[in-house]
């Protein structure tokens, strides 16, 4: 039975959660999360884009009742849109990747684990009994690959996604300036910002330091910090190409996403190489900051790859009906990446119930409003 919506009044919106979030941990943490890559254009450009659509009501055609859910690969979600992956979400605060899984699990909609997060597959697979996803970030080293998707498969875990939009790691100004790190980097200024957020340095010093926990065993021991990022760089950093894909399919048994996908040539060939599914993203705004905003990508990706591959959509989603909006341009499920940590930062806990209920909430009352009955039908509802 689907869990309970309910909704704290006093943060009633991610923009809300957002403000608190900020409030509620250190500045270096906060920037981690919020911040885009060079000058945050495409990071605000993709909300914006989203809002410039409108969606048309039809008050006087009948209305039976309201049916959310969607189908994936077989699973259907009670909801259309999921938790995106996310690296190093322990920093935002302790146990976010458990937080964050648990709830998608009660909520029934699809949870995502990023390869860097801090919970390791084995751990996010018992939360939600083999029901997560995983995101791959296609390592240079095949053996490293080969050992997480047998991982994988031991685990239950059905779903595997990879990534093409990090052939190399984004320019962020604010990390940069923040020397983020694990542990933070003892700078006067962090050290400032983390002595006037007690709640969130005692919290930390509690659940003990985050750390990559899948990946972990693969690190070498005694690494200095310069050292464990040159590994994590080389390691995780590549480009993907044919034959990388043709590799990872062949091995890979179970249902295969390609995240990061912007254009109709590289939907079709995802399409061409056998691929389950395509997530239409820009990694919100962290990666490319003068490419189009993800939305805007959706008419050509959807002319290609509709009716031939899942197609989903993930940058800039911080509301119910900016969920109507790319499910009426095509998206079968969209996923959101900082709505989630805004939330767990802002409420800790209770944080992926929140705004689990918001969006919820906010997507049935878009959608009663237009009288539309499900989510298929949202594109019957586009001003074009
Ligand atoms: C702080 C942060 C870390 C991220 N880490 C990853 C990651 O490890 N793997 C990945 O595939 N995407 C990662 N992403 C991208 C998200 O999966 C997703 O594409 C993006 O957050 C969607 O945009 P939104 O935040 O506007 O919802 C990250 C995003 C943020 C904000």
């Amino acid at each position: 039975m689907a869990k309970e919506i309910k909704i704290n009044p006093l943060y009633p919106s991610v923009d809300m959660l957002r403000e608190k979030a900020r409030k509620r941990i250190p500045g270096f943490a906060f920037d981690y999360v919020d911040g885009g890559c060079n000058n945050e254009i495409n990071l605000a450009r993709n909300t914006t884009d989203l809002r410039e659509i409108q969606l048309m009501p039809y008050y006087l055609r009948g209305f039976k009742k309201l049916n959310l859910s969607t189908e994936l690969f077989g699973e259907v979600y009670d909801a259309p849109f999921g938790v995106a992956p996310v690296g190093l979400q322990g920093l935002i605060w302790p146990g976010a990747t458990e937080i964050l899984a648990k709830a998608a699990h009660e909520h029934n909609i699809p949870f995502i684990l990023s390869t860097v997060a801090t919970a390791d597959i084995e751990t996010v697979a018992e939360i939600t009994n083999g029901r997560s996803w995983f995101q791959l970030y296609h390592p240079a080293e095949e053996e490293l690959r080969d050992k997480l998707l047998r991982r994988c498969e031991e685990a239950g875990i059905k779903t595997l996604v990879i990534l093409s939009d990090v052939p190399t790691f984004g320019y962020r100004p604010k990390e940069i300036r923040n020397g983020l790190s694990i542990p933070p980097k003892m700078t006067w200024r962090n050290m400032v910002q983390i002595t006037t957020h007690p709640r969130w340095a005692l919290s930390t010093l509690f659940a003990g330091q985050p750390e990559f926990k899948t990946v972990k065993p693969y690190i070498p021991k005694g690494l200095s910090l310069r050292h464990l990022g040159l590994f994590m760089n080389r390691t995780f950093s590549g480009r993907l190409n044919d034959d990388r894909l043709k590799q990872l399919r062949d091995s890979w048994k179970g249902n295969l996403v390609l995240k990061g996908v912007a254009s109709a040539e590289d939907t079709e060939k995802a399409i061409a190489f056998g691929l389950d599914g395509i997530i239409a993203s820009n990694h919100g705004g962290r990666q490319l900051d003068h490419g189009p905003s993800t939305i805007s990508t959706m008419d050509e990706i959807c002319a290609e790859g509709k009716g031939k591959i899942k197609i989903m959509m993930d940058s800039g989603i911080r509301c119910g009906p900016d969920i109507a909006s790319a499910l009426a341009k095509g998206a079968e499920c969209t996923f959101l990446g900082r709505a989630f940590m805004y939330g767990v930062a802002a409420l800790g806990k209770e944080g992926g119930d929140q705004v689990i209920s918001i969006l919820k909430t906010e997507l049935q009352q878009i959608m009663e409003q237009l009288g539309c009955e499900n989510i298929g039908s949202l594109s019957n509802h586009l001003i074009e």
